[in-house]
């Protein structure tokens, strides 16, 4: 019998500490440390890793004589999810998926198993069988390839995938697994260390792409040791608002591919649904001009979106106005109120504003910046703005407009979706003379003013 030996962990940061103290010395959060039993037997028998590799001894080899697995990406039949990888799953990486509870990460990972043609083991220590069932049953009910299992030991895991020998594995939650190596309870700091470790060097000897996913704090930030996200190859991101229906997916950290890109889905009643043009679903099909409205071209990443600003200007019925932004960042509104209070001479210091980019996507590329001055202006005269013009610019605090980067795959994307005329700064540099659409070049936000509103 091993001797017990006890630890003290700060549950935030996953410091290490040899006795109890208030706060932690190295992020500062009070009361955060608990103390952990870790008792670790002599060695660890790694069974798995003997029947599929035959305990092969690792020797240094010369970079010219390393074969990159590079052609044998296993390609999941998700396109969006294969973009966010950058091109689809390698061999032997781990994947972590954190998102807010109920985001749907469970779904979006039982949709990608059920549709894999190669045999995918999904590992379940949340929900039972019967509940991944009649999920499965919404969005892709044959599958063949698909095994459940309900079980968080990690031995068992091993156990069984040394059984079935599947290619990939998926793991809902990494903070339900626990390994009979360390007595602490499930989703403690050291449990969730030692079973990524575990399942690291499953993934490496076997050349077996897992996928863990992960709960997130309510800070945002993946439960768990911060060592977590670094010990992984790949972190992906699910976000969005639980009340719309889009979500997007994004790759914090690749070890195999940009961190740019990003896949957006509709959740439907029968799972997620890809989205492969974002654009004509985020801007409305109204018949009518409305005022208030202006589209802005952005980049999420490095794909083109254009999306629909709705601004509303009222008159205070009390004496402090209020405004209120979602989806774009309240402080810079204000600033740009501030801008057409004193370049613009409109005075909107007794005014309420409200600021909505639909869809429930929330955007933070400066580009939106014109359009959120023109949909406020258009909603303070009650003039709309043509509906086949865009803006793509950024405002400076003296009231010029300022070029923003990637213009041109701003102003092809509005090309593309039939757009008429495209608003951006004079000073922009672009790479060539003749596009398919009209370019409207502004210097100030003044001119910006005469060009719409006369
Ligand atoms: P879930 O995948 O359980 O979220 P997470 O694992 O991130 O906690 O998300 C489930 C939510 O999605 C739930 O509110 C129901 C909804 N949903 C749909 O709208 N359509 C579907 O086809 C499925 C399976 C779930
Ligand atoms: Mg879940």
């Amino acid at each position: 019998m091993a001797k017990t030996k006890t630890t003290f962990f700060c549950q935030n940061c996953g410091s290490q500490y040899s006795k109890w103290q208030g706060q932690c010395t190295a992020c500062k959060e009070w009361n955060t440390i608990a103390e952990e039993i870790i008792q670790k037997a002599e060695k660890i028998s790694w069974d798995i890793a003997e029947t599929k590799t035959n305990k092969k001894v690792v020797k240094p080899q010369k970079v010219s004589e390393i074969s990159t697995q590079s052609e044998s990406r296993l390609h999941t039949r998700n396109s969006e999810l294969n973009r966010v990888l950058g091109g689809g799953l390698v061999p032997g990486s781990l994947t972590l998926l954190g998102g807010e509870p109920g985001i749907g990460k469970s779904t979006l990972m039982l949709q990608v198993a059920l549709q894999l043609p190669f045999k995918t083991l999904y590992v379940s220590g949340e929900e039972s069988a019967q509940q991944i069932k009649m999920r499965a049953e919404r969005i892709h009910p044959n599958s063949d390839h698909c095994y459940i299992l309900t079980e968080t030991k990690t031995q068992n895991i091993f156990r069984n995938i040394a059984e079935m020998q599947p290619d990939i594995v998926v793991i809902d939650s990494i903070q339900t697994l626990q390994t009979d190596f360390i007595e602490s309870s499930p989703g403690s700091i050291s449990q969730i260390r030692e079973c990524t470790t575990e399942l690291i060097k499953f993934a490496k000897e076997t050349a077996t792409p897992v996928i863990l996913i992960g709960h997130i704090t309510k800070d945002g930030n993946i439960a768990g040791p911060k060592i977590l996200e670094h010990m992984v190859d790949t972190v992906l991101q699910f976000e969005g608002d639980r009340n719309h229906v889009y979500r997007i997916l994004r790759a914090n950290k690749n070890r195999f591919g940009s961190t740019n890109e990003l896949g957006i889905y509709e959740m439907q009643g029968n799972g997620l649904r890809e989205v492969s043009n974002p654009s004509e679903i985020l801007i409305s099909k109204n018949e009518e001009d409305l005022s208030g409205t202006a589209i802005s071209a952005t980049l999420e990443g490095m794909r083109p979106l254009m999306i629909e600003i709705q601004a509303l200007v009222s008159t205070a019925v009390y004496g402090t106005p209020q405004r209120s932004a979602t989806g774009y960042n309240a402080k810079r509104l204000n600033m740009l109120l501030a801008v057409l209070e004193k370049r613009a001479g409109f005075k909107l210091g007794a005014k309420d504003v409200f600021l909505n980019v639909t869809g429930g996507i929330s955007v933070d590329d400066p580009a939106i910046d014109l359009a959120v001055v023109a949909a406020v202006l258009s909603s303070n005269i009650d003039i709309a703005i043509d509906k086949r013009m865009c803006f793509a610019a950024e405002i400076g605090l003296a009231g010029e407009v300022r070029p923003v980067t990637r213009i041109d795959q701003r102003i092809l994307e509005a090309e593309k979706l039939g757009f008429e005329s495209i608003v951006i700064s004079k000073y922009c540099k672009l790479p060539k003379d003749n596009y398919g659409i009209q370019l409207i070049k502004l210097g100030k936000v003044n001119d910006v003013v005469k060009h719409l509103f006369g």
